[in-house]
């Protein structure tokens, strides 16, 4: 289909925090270069956000720190949308989901669907805190544990023992609050089927999208389609939220994954009159960027919910990407194991464009990857510095030195195989890029930059021109040979230049902070970087004076790694130390549930206890023990993630749960053969998963 149009999302961030480098990774940063790119192409495109102001969460964090939840999101919103901002996130829009637009949008959606009897309704029981007067969600109910006797476990979990709960099973079940009893109470609420959604969603996710959509995306939407949809109920009991727009609904609230995505439509209304053409014409494309943890409310719930509504586009892709760990652990704000977006800008001023590069290089488009600070600093001073900085510096001072600080001229008589194989690289890049960047690929097309500025190093390593500028230094040469020496010198250099022109315009989507800086040097207004002046090599006009070089990028010092590599662990120490037991753990709306598994599945798994015989360190791998286990029937040796939480000695003797037929895995050449079960309790240390009394190794886990 021809679109006409571009409408692209990136999933709204909840205002209860500020946003971290995994979140820019998730989603903000790939939309942001998409939307860049196609705004240099002259293509009609919007670009909305906006903070995901309502949840549980944030009423829990408004209480604990004893001010109100638009308090909560007034802080944060202000925060996340500086953080954004200031990283050239390039928003069209930043709304929020407390504006009085998106309450009415909401609201409006939500009673069509009831006119149009699109909800069953459902009486249920649940648990209500009658100090706070609130209902509680499972992770907000504590109580003594069954199985362990743990007293301080969760509703959905026993961090202790591992045991999955539900708050029926609790002994004296209390809220996690108020510490007050709990009573039960009925309530009623409006649930949307999505059962009924099967055949549609069958049709356009499983016939339709499954070769243009990124094969983790379409993965998990094809394992929940497979398992079978159930009702979801829409409406909360709660008095923070877009209140229920029925009659005698009073302390009901829209469930806040009902309202957020229909946050996109109210933030499209709110930037521009023409929002309808974004939404309801058939030639839009509709684009949402989100992280993994979203695929099934954007590709399931959400279309589901405008088929039901009718008149709405659905999303052409959701290119959703996988989670960014710090360091080899999974982010967790609780824990403050994070690098916060807003601190990064004020230990790294002006440096936006690193941190944007090394989240594109590293970006975790097909598996979850893992950032370092090594990582950043190597990827800075041997891809930004060493090859696209040490080009254009190069460059500049070459031109300056060998060409009278102006643009040279071309002489088409001289030129040579050298030159026409670099301009036809550059044609060749412009694309590469092009195609990447319109398939999602933007890795790829940050690479194909990086190796384009490699290739004008080599040209001009290969060229030499201050070779022939040597010659004519010297004065050896006859006035025909200087002449022509001076022609070389040119043309390597207009070429050179050309490039470098070129480097900016096809950096513009990923590093806009060095184009703009690129179109400083050069002289050239930033209407250059539009997209169909890539690949053209007389944009720079001969004759044209530039300005004196100036370095695009620093180096990054070892001791500001350090700096950083202290600062994370010290935010990991505060946070645990400050931690109040219980604690309600990480701050998000839900944890979603993996899709169901049927019970032939799950007996596909063979657990059998074992016990550790011995344990060692594996040389240069941080977080690996080596392990020897008794299995009853025979010994194994396991591989294990867990030497950053237990010395070899700690954990020699302990009886554990095996995943024993999990295929072998090589690590440091060492091979693995199996799996130990491990929880993390909520300060995110790791707990063996054990049989409450000693059994013996070998024993079937059913
Ligand atoms: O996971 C989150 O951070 C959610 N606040 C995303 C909402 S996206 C959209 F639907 F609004
Ligand atoms: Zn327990």
């Amino acid at each position: 289909m021809e679109y006409k149009r571009i409408l692209v999302t990136a999933a709204l961030p909840y205002a209860n925090g500020p946003v971290h480098i995994g979140h820019l990774a998730g989603c903000y940063l790939p939309a942001d270069i998409y939307v860049r790119y196609q705004r240099a192409q002259k293509r009609d495109v919007q670009f909305v956000c906006g903070s995901d102001e309502h949840g549980v969460p944030i009423t829990i964090r408004a209480m604990k720190e004893g001010v109100t939840p638009q308090d909560v999101v007034d802080k944060y919103n202000a925060i996340i949308k500086e953080s954004f901002a200031e990283m050239g996130i390039s928003f069209d829009i930043f709304s929020r989901t407390s504006s009085p637009v998106h309450h009415s949008t909401a609201q409006a959606f939500f009673k069509k669907l009831y006119d149009d009897g699109a909800f069953e309704t459902k009486e249920t029981e649940q648990y209500f805190d009658e100090e706070k007067k609130v209902y509680l969600a499972d992770r907000y109910i504590i109580g003594t544990c069954p199985v362990c006797s743990n007293a301080n476990a969760y509703g959905d979990q026993c961090e202790k023992c591992g045991s999955t709960l539900s708050p029926e099973q609790l002994i004296n079940p209390r809220s996690a609050l108020s510490n007050a009893p709990l009573v039960k109470r009925t309530t009623t609420h409006w649930y949307f089927p999505l059962n009924q959604y099967e055949d549609f969603l069958k049709e356009w996710i499983v016939v339709g999208k499954k070769d243009e959509w990124k094969s983790n995306v379409y993965g998990q939407c094809k394992s929940w389609l497979d398992s079978g949809l159930q009702s979801r109920a829409m409406t909360r009991d709660s008095n923070w939220g877009v209140p229920v727009p029925i009659e005698g609904s009073e302390g009901k609230v829209l469930y806040v994954w009902f309202d957020a995505p229909i946050g996109y439509i109210s933030a499209t209304k709110e930037l521009t009159p023409h929002w309808a053409d974004y939404w309801q014409q058939e030639d839009t494309k509709l684009v949402h960027f989100i992280g993994k943890d979203n695929i099934v409310f954007h590709c399931i719930i959400f279309p589901a919910m405008l088929k039901a509504h009718g008149g709405f586009v659905l999303p052409d892709n959701v290119p959703a990407n996988e989670f960014l760990n710090i360091e080899g652990e999974k982010v967790s704000t609780s824990r403050n194991w994070a690098v916060w977006v807003h601190e990064y800008l004020k230990d790294f001023p002006e440096q936006q464009d690193i941190l944007r590069y090394v989240l594109c290089a590293n970006a975790p488009e097909t598996k979850d990857n893992d950032f370092t600070w090594k990582d950043f600093q190597t990827r800075n001073n041997s891809e930004l510095v060493d090859k696209f900085g040490n080009f254009v510096n190069r460059v500049m001072v070459l031109m300056h030195k060998l060409c009278g600080a102006k643009v040279p001229q071309w002489h088409a008589a001289i030129a040579d195989e050298k030159d026409a194989q670099l301009i036809a690289e550059i044609k060749l890049s412009k694309v590469k890029i092009e195609q990447s960047i319109e398939s999602y690929k933007f890795r790829d097309a940050l690479f194909e930059l990086i190796e384009l500025s490699r290739k004008g190093n080599v040209y001009l390593q290969e060229k030499a021109p201050w070779k022939e500028a040597s010659g004519i230094e010297k004065g050896a040469l006859s006035p025909e040979e200087k002449n022509l020496a001076q022609q070389c010198i040119d043309n390597c250099l207009y070429l050179a230049l050309q490039l470098t022109a070129n480097l900016a315009i096809l950096a513009n989507p990923f590093l806009p902070f060095t184009a703009k800086k690129m179109c400083h040097l050069l002289k050239v207004v930033e209407r250059m970087l539009d997209w169909e002046n890539a690949g053209k090599i007389d944009l720079l006009k001969i004759g044209y004076s530039l300005r004196i070089p100036e370095l695009l990028f620093r180096k990054i010092e070892d001791s500001e790694i350090e700096a950083q590599m202290i600062k994370l662990k010290a935010g990991l120490v505060a946070s645990t130390q400050s931690q109040s037991t219980p604690s309600v753990a990480e701050e998000k709306e839900t944890e979603l549930l993996k899709a169901e598994i049927t019970i032939d599945d799950f007996t596909k798994i063979d657990l059998r206890t074992g016990t550790i015989l011995s344990a060692q360190k594996v040389e240069k791998a941080d977080k690996l023990l080596q392990l020897e286990i008794d299995l009853g029937f025979e010994n194994r040796t396991v591989l294990s993630g867990i030497a950053q939480h237990f010395s070899p000695e700690e954990v020699v003797g302990k009886q554990v749960v095996v995943v024993a037929n999990l295929a072998s895995r090589k690590m440091r050449g060492i091979e693995s053969k199996g799996m130990i079960l491990m929880v993390e309790n909520a300060d995110g240390k790791l707990e063996f998963v054990l049989p409450q009394n000693a059994v013996n190794n070998g024993a079937m886990v059913k």
